[in-house]
């Protein structure tokens, strides 16, 4: 799967423009879904535009909130994602984790919040630089994936982000990121007990001139695109060069 990650960018003209240009240029395949991530405030936007133009690209929200009640200012929950047919939600990005100091507990409740409502979680998970300075990266990738405890990780995909790489333009080599791929995929089989095979994604500094070498890796099953999802033409390069 390839995901457009957008963050806080975009203008109503810029999605309407994006849905068009992805849905002509990027050659579709059942087998790697293509998924657009607007800010919340586009969701409603882009679902009509989807449905106008039958255009394959499916919907994913940057966030998705949780609380017992309904009184939470600001919050969007996992009803309101459905009804404009949302069908993947990022939970954990590195930058909501820092901002709103997400913790595994409140995670773990945003987990449960779409899959109750059939949405995909596309759980992140990722290293700071100092961490992998030390070495600890295996360790603090496990304790950011006890989130996961008791979770039906049927159609859960894990986003592996390493803090560093974001936005940096510092990819991670492909044989760091089949190393972590691997670990997270032997963590989820040992210690979450999981016989469901989960496809974790790459993310972080994916461009035009490194998504061909990092999806070469069979252990990558995807990419997770920010700042060069964007430009409409380069995107749909990345996905049919993927
Ligand atoms: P980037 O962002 O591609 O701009 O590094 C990726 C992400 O944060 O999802």
């Amino acid at each position: 799967m390839i995901i457009a990650n957008w963050k806080m960018n975009g203008s109503k003209e810029e999605v309407s423009s994006w849905i068009k240009s992805v849905t002509e240029e990027v050659d579709f395949d059942n087998e790697k879904p293509c998924v657009f991530c607007p800010p919340s405030c586009y969701l409603d936007y882009s679902c009509s535009l989807i449905k106008e133009t039958s255009s394959p690209i499916f919907l994913g929200s940057q966030n998705i909130n949780y609380k017992k009640s309904s009184a939470l200012t600001g919050g969007i929950d996992s009803k309101m994602l459905k009804e404009f047919l949302t069908k993947y939600v990022l939970i954990g990005h590195s930058e909501q984790r820092e901002t709103f100091k997400e913790t595994n507990e409140i995670l773990h409740s945003k987990l449960l919040a779409a899959i109750n409502e059939d949405i995909l979680p596309i759980f992140c998970i990722g290293e700071p630089s100092e961490v992998k300075q030390k070495d600890n990266t295996e360790y603090f990738l496990g304790s950011q994936l006890e989130a996961l405890y008791d979770v039906d990780l049927n159609g859960v995909i894990i986003a592996y982000e390493p803090i560093w790489a974001i936005g940096s333009g510092l990819n991670a080599t492909k044989d760091y990121i089949e190393k972590i791929h691997s670990f997270v995929k032997e963590y989820c089989r040992s210690n979450l007990n999981s016989d469901v095979k989960i496809s974790v994604v790459y993310g972080g500094s994916v461009n035009l001139s490194n998504c061909e070498e990092i999806m070469s890796s069979f252990e990558v099953d995807g990419l997770l695109v920010g700042g060069a999802s964007l430009d409409p033409d380069i995107f749909s390069k990345i996905y049919n060069l993927s």
